[in-house]
């Protein structure tokens, strides 16, 4: 069996590649003709770990193809997943665009039976409004070619996605008819670990189970950030607060790490459509989601005043020189959308601050978004970073800076603030370096303290 995979962005090429190391022939196809030269030359766009290694390996043992050409595409496959980008429009509601365009390319050139996959993230109902879609198409062809659709959305993290679809914790399969649901769970049967994983249902249940499974995780995210904030202001620490919950079994303890708030192209994104089908569907709007919404905007604005008054007390922000680690919306990705990192940057350059900034993959991309300007330095390393700066802000928790030699990073120093987007570090050790130390949630009288050290190191 041949697999097309239309859309050669994370999803595309992590489950074309995937396919391809279990033996099928596998076609990545994308419109953008530059993306497909770049992999056609070995060279995959953006940083996933494992993925090029992957992509390389299949390369050579011919499974694994790339092209623009849907025709000569269709004409070998006969299992075609969808898996284009579905982003955002003003209102938040899913732009379908590329959705739309790709199935009308697969209906206009289709000649044999197909079985088409949606694994783009699609709100409630697209499979069934596609199935009418496709029928039209096929109708003004004048073509009787027997199609089904099935709505099957991905659950891959970025920075962990090879890992994730080889070893998937659940296969959602929204299917109609027996003959599609045989040959998916065929393809997914060497993914899985029994059958439990594989769950079949409705296509409409199968949509909604992707943007219910973010917004919750988004949910629980934006609660623990509330829960900070409850922290800083009356005198409490979430570190105690999080492994409190977490013994519950029936909270668990994932996604309860507050911070400088999520980002990516996901949780956002999917959240905003969620509200946006709430609102069309029930007339009326999502209290809840609207709050998870606010509380992350929320989050990196109220860090950026963190930063702000404490400079407040030293004659102001302009002028000082201030290190920001990490870049990327979160660890092992190069990728900025939605990166909190962003939002800092601009409000800071905007309050005349100089920044030095780092980040162990993103920083390509970063520089390909900013100007080049006298006051932006981007640095080699975390200790490059440090030198003569003011404070660090931590925005994203790469590995390595856990293993930096933090006494020197102060030594680099000019002043000793160090801002911690991530709670990566934890108040009494940062304090006993000599750090004035800012977590998230933590309560004031560790900032004392940490001031306290602060003189006692001066
Ligand atoms: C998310 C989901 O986790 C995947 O299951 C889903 O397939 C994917 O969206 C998607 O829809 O394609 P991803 O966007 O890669 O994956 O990132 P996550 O690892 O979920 O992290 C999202 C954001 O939440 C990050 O900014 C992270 O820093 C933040 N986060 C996560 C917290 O602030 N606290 C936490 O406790 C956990």
């Amino acid at each position: 069996m041949i697999i097309l995979i239309v859309g050669s962005g994370y999803v595309g090429l992590v489950t074309g590649a995937c396919f391809a190391e279990k033996g099928h022939q596998v076609i990545c196809l994308d419109i953008d003709q530059e993306k497909i030269k770049l992999l056609n030359a070995g060279n995959v766009p953006f940083y996933e770990p494992g993925l090029e290694e992957l992509v390389h390996k299949n390369m050579e043992q011919k499974r694994l193809t790339f092209t623009s050409n849907y025709e000569e595409a269709l004409a070998k496959a006969s299992l075609c997943f969808i898996a284009v980008a579905t982003p955002s429009l003003s209102d938040g509601s899913c732009d379908l665009t590329y959705y739309w365009s790709a199935l009308s390319q697969i209906g206009q050139l289709m000649h044999q039976e197909m079985v088409i996959v949606n694994k783009s993230t699609l709100p409630m109902g697209t499979s069934k409004q596609a199935k009418n879609h496709l029928q039209l198409i096929l109708n003004k062809r004048k073509k009787k070619t027997p199609f089904h659709l099935v709505s099957n959305p991905e659950f891959l993290r970025e920075g962990s996605a090879i890992q994730d679809s080889m070893y998937p914790d659940r296969i959602v399969l929204g299917v109609e008819h027996a003959h599609p649901e045989k040959i998916l769970k065929g393809l997914y049967l060497p993914f899985i670990k029994d059958g439990s994983q594989m769950l079949i249902m409705d296509p409409a249940s199968a949509e909604l189970s992707k943007y219910a499974a973010n917004a919750m995780l988004a949910t629980r995210v934006s609660f623990m950030n509330e829960m900070a904030a409850l922290c800083e202001a009356n005198g409490g620490n979430i570190h105690h607060v999080k492994t409190s919950m977490s013994k519950d079994p029936r909270i668990g303890k994932f996604y309860l790490d507050a911070g400088i708030g999520f980002g990516g192209s996901c949780l956002p994104k999917d959240i905003r459509a969620l509200k946006a089908m709430i609102a069309q569907s029930l007339d009326r709007p999502s209290l809840l989601l609207e709050a998870v919404d606010q509380i992350n905007i929320q989050q990196r604005h109220d860090f950026k005043e963190k930063v702000l008054s404490y400079f407040a007390k030293k004659g102001g922000i302009a002028q000082k020189t201030i290190a920001i680690w990490g870049l990327s919306f979160k660890p092992n990705t190069d990728d900025l959308r939605e990166a909190p990192s962003l939002y800092l940057i601009e409000q800071l350059l905007n309050q005349k601050a100089f920044l030095r900034l780092y980040d162990p993959v993103a920083l390509p991309k970063v520089k390909a978004l900013l100007p080049s300007q006298d006051d932006i330095c981007f640095c080699q390393d975390p200790y490059d970073a440090a030198q003569g700066a003011d404070a660090i802000l931590l925005l994203t928790e790469w590995a390595e800076f856990r293993e930096v030699n933090l006494d020197k990073i102060r030594q680099l120093m000019h002043d000793f603030a160090f801002f911690d987007g991530r709670n990566l570090f934890r108040n009494d050790p940062m304090a006993e370096i000599g750090f004035n130390y800012f977590g998230i949630g933590i309560n004031s009288q560790d900032h004392e303290l940490s001031e306290m050290s602060e003189a006692s190191h001066s």
